[in-house]
Formats: structure tokens, C-alpha cells, sequence
């Protein structure tokens, strides 16, 4: 486990400088990054074993990384490639009725958690990876989630506005309860998410 912690520790270095740094006039975004700033003495480095699971989208992870390196959130791609020896991959939802292959489409990899490589009992600090041209459908959770693209450039709509292209060097912030989609197009599309409040309640999909 010691081997991880440099490597983790780099991760939330790197993490924090961004969420500190990140200039935004949006109000709510500013109000979030505070409220999850306060809570950032509660993460400590150290955290359980690792225990590697893979996905059919996880091959995507190089390229999307790749894609970031070049972007406006070069240094936190910097920060999680050392990381991906050790992601555990899951889905994590039932089957979609409209959507039947999506499990090899769309992973997510917890890295701060109550139960994962680094510990964090009020925040949940994760990645979601997106196959080239996947849809990643409405879907809804009680807890604030910040998205920060990585790699790709990826549609995202949430509540009733337009779907919008958003490239990494933007946050994304959906509020609790508001309904939100990910798209991608021709490349994979990687990004990082923070949840704060109900982390219990999992994320679900609204097919009305
Ligand atoms: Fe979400």
C-alpha cells in the first residue's frame, strides 16, 4: 500500500490546485467548490488495498488520456495515469431497456471514497470513461456532482437546456436531483467527478 501514496498524494495535489484555482463567474460553481474545498482536510492519503477490475471501455483510458494531455487539464492527466494499474471499473446500473450494451460503453472507477484507494467518508472522487460515440442516458442522483473533462470533448445537457459541447478546462455542475446526459462523438470522452452529500444513494436512470 506505501507505494500508493505518492501517487495518490500527487493526485490530490494536483486535484486541490485546480479546485482552487478554477476561475468561473457561475455563482453555484463557486458555491460548490467551496463546499467541497471545506471538506478537503477530511482527505487523507492512505487508503484500502488496491484491487484492479477491468471493462471493455478501460482500453479507451490511453487514448483519452492522450486526448488530455494536451488540454487545459494537462496536469491532473498527468496525475492519474500512474493511477490506472490499480482503477477498478465498474457499471453499477440494471440494464437500460433502450440502451442493452451501455456496460461496454460507459465505466467508472472510484479513487476517493469511503471503500477505495485513498479515504474520504464525504466525498466521493472518481473518474467516468466514455467509448467513442456512446450515450450515456438520463440519468439522476441525490448528490452535487462536479465534472471536470479530462480528455475528449463530450455533449452534455442537464435539466432542460440545450446539449452542449464542453472541452476539458470547464467544470460541469448538476445540481442534486436534476436529470443530466454525457455524450460522445468520433473519440472517447474522460472526466472526473466529485460527489458531496448523499453518497448512499446511487446514481439512476429515468426512462419515462
Ligand atoms: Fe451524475
Amino acid at each position: 500500500m506505501k507505494e500508493m501514496n505518492p501517487i495518490i498524494d500527487t493526485f490530490l495535489i494536483r486535484l486541490h490546485e485546480r479546485l482552487e484555482q478554477y476561475e468561473t463567474t457561475d455563482p453555484e460553481i463557486i458555491a460548490e467548490l467551496k463546499n467541497i474545498l471545506k471538506l478537503w482536510p477530511e482527505v487523507p492519503s492512505s487508503g484500502k488495498l488496491p484491487s484492479p477490475q477491468g471493462s471493455p471501455v478501460a482500453k479507451y483510458l490511453d487514448i483519452a488520456l492522450s486526448l488530455g494531455d494536451t488540454g487545459s487539464e494537462s496536469s491532473l492527466a498527468a496525475a492519474i495515469r500512474p493511477l490506472a494499474p490499480f482503477l477498478h471499473w465498474t457499471f453499477g446500473y440494471p440494464p437500460h431497456p433502450l440502451h442493452p450494451n451501455l456496460e461496454s460503453q460507459v465505466s467508472f472507477t472510484q479513487i476517493i471514497g469511503p471503500d477505495d484507494l485513498g479515504m474520504a467518508d464525504r466525498l466521493l472522487i472518481g473518474l467516468t470513461l466514455l467509448a467513442p460515440e456512446t450515450f450515456y442516458p438520463a440519468h439522476m442522483h441525490p448528490a452535487v456532482e462536479i465534472y471536470i473533462p479530462i480528455g475528449g470533448i463530450g455533449i452534455w445537457s442537464k435539466g432542460n437546456e440545450q446539449p452542449t459541447a464542453k472541452a476539458p478546462g470547464t467544470m460541469i455542475l448538476h445540481q442534486s436531483g436534476i436529470v443530466h446526459t454525457t455524450a460522445s462523438k468520433l473519440d472517447p470522452v474522460l472526466a472526473l467527478y466529485i460527489w458531496r452529500g448523499d453518497l448512499i444513494t446511487s446514481s439512476k436512470f429515468i426512462t419515462d
